[in-house]
């Protein structure tokens, strides 16, 4: 199967629908038992080498797709929540155990366990009018969410490009343009649209306005050099792969206007926790002068983490580390590693926080949790 194959015509409606994962049902249609439901991921552990879809026909094979970053990123891992429970339904099996299976199977992005919640709500409400009518309010809550999804993205790279052209000046001249730093992948791999920071830099750079996207490499796992630089390129962006620990003469050259990331959970005292290294990334650009913007969906939010220190940091095996790739050994055979996938900017580093609802700048009245549903905050 090729990636980002034809989309059922209801999904098809929303615009800007991303490749990194989708529902398919050949049920009868194959007759060869290899047919059914099934969560179709773009499998990312293969990119950029490889276009190749995954199709998981059953949550372990889900949940397995999930921790191994088959499918990764916040947003994109609630929809993959979402069709687990719909995958679940479908195949009749126990709905509520599959939904416990994949909220757990990472524990940092809160969007993970947001998305299990919308299906199984909507399944455990439409319980009582039978087994087939639940697992269709389920799949129907799982497309819903997809749908929601691509639309923030659309709002947020309008709301970011808004902000950018407030904090930094308009380019001028024909060579001129914003110089916008990023971290790890925050593009339409890890969103059911064009992503979060990313979708960012894509309207700054379709506006004319990209002088370059410098890429991190992102480290251990190289979602920057492996999946932004290969977003980055299908888009004709500008841009440059550096290693993260070159990131502090960029900003000591007076080369980066600005940073945007995205993020996995954000405290409700406006702590960020993304991908391991935008901490320094943060203290680098308040030391630098340089504004730091965070872009998520407010599905990012988390108010019932009180602060950063209550957010769970997901340790992963240390072979991530000690390898360049798996079975590339770089460290000595044995060699001891520290893997946590994620770290904790706190809020006071954040120059802003961009959401398909508006953009919030600290020090927050009340936390960013208190952004109202459907307003837009400033
Ligand atoms: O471990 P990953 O690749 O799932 O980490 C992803 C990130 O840290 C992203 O920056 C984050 O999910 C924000 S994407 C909107």
């Amino acid at each position: 199967m090729t990636a980002g194959g034809a989309l059922p015509a209801d999904e098809g409606a929303v615009p800007g629908f991303s490749p990194a994962l989708r529902w398919l049902d050949t049920s009868g249609e194959r007759g060869d038992g290899a047919d059914g439901p099934a969560v179709v991921v773009l499998d990312q552990t293969r990119l950029p080498a490889q276009e190749r879809d995954l199709v998981c026909r059953d949550v372990p094979g889900l949940v397995a797709a999930i921790r191994s970053l088959a499918v990764r990123g916040a947003p994109v891992l609630g929809l993959a929540g979402a069709y687990g429970v719909a995958l679940a339904a479908a195949r009749g099996e126990d709905v509520e155990a599959a939904a416990r299976l994949l909220a757990e199977a990472r524990p940092t992005a809160v969007n993970l366990g947001f998305g299990v919640r919308r299906a199984l709500a909507a399944h455990r409400a439409a319980a009582d009018r039978g087994s087939a009518e639940a697992a269709r309010a389920a799949l129907a809550a799982a497309r819903e969410l997809h749908r929601e999804d691509a639309l923030a993205s659309e709002a947020m790279a309008a709301e970011g490009l808004r902000l950018l052209r407030d904090l930094l000046p308009e380019p001028a001249g024909e060579a001129g343009g914003w110089r916008l730093l990023t971290h790890c992948n925050t593009g339409a791999l890890v969103s059911g649209g064009g992503g979060t920071a990313l979708a960012v830099v894509r309207a700054a750079h379709r506006a004319g306005l990209l002088e370059r996207l410098w890429v991190d490499e992102t480290r251990p796992l190289w979602q920057g050099a492996r999946l932004t630089a290969w977003e980055a390129g299908r888009e004709g962006m500008p841009y440059a792969v550096l290693a993260d620990a070159a990131a502090g003469s960029l900003f000591a050259a007076g080369r980066v206007d600005a940073v945007l990331v995205g993020a996995d959970r954000i405290a409700a005292d406006g702590a960020v926790a993304n991908k391991v290294g935008t901490y320094p990334l943060a203290v680098l650009a308040r030391h630098h002068g340089v504004p730091f913007v965070v872009v998520a969906p407010v599905s990012t939010i988390d108010p019932a983490t009180p602060s950063g220190a209550g957010i769970v940091i997901e340790e992963r095996e240390g072979d991530e580390v000690t390898t360049a790739r798996p079975g590339v050994r770089v460290a000595p055979e044995g060699a001891g590693a520290y893997n946590p996938a994620f770290d904790v900017t706190p809020g006071e580093l954040v120059t802003a926080v961009v959401t398909e609802r508006g953009v919030m700048r600290p020090p927050y009245r009340e936390g960013p949790a208190a952004v109202p549903p459907g307003a837009g905050v400033g």
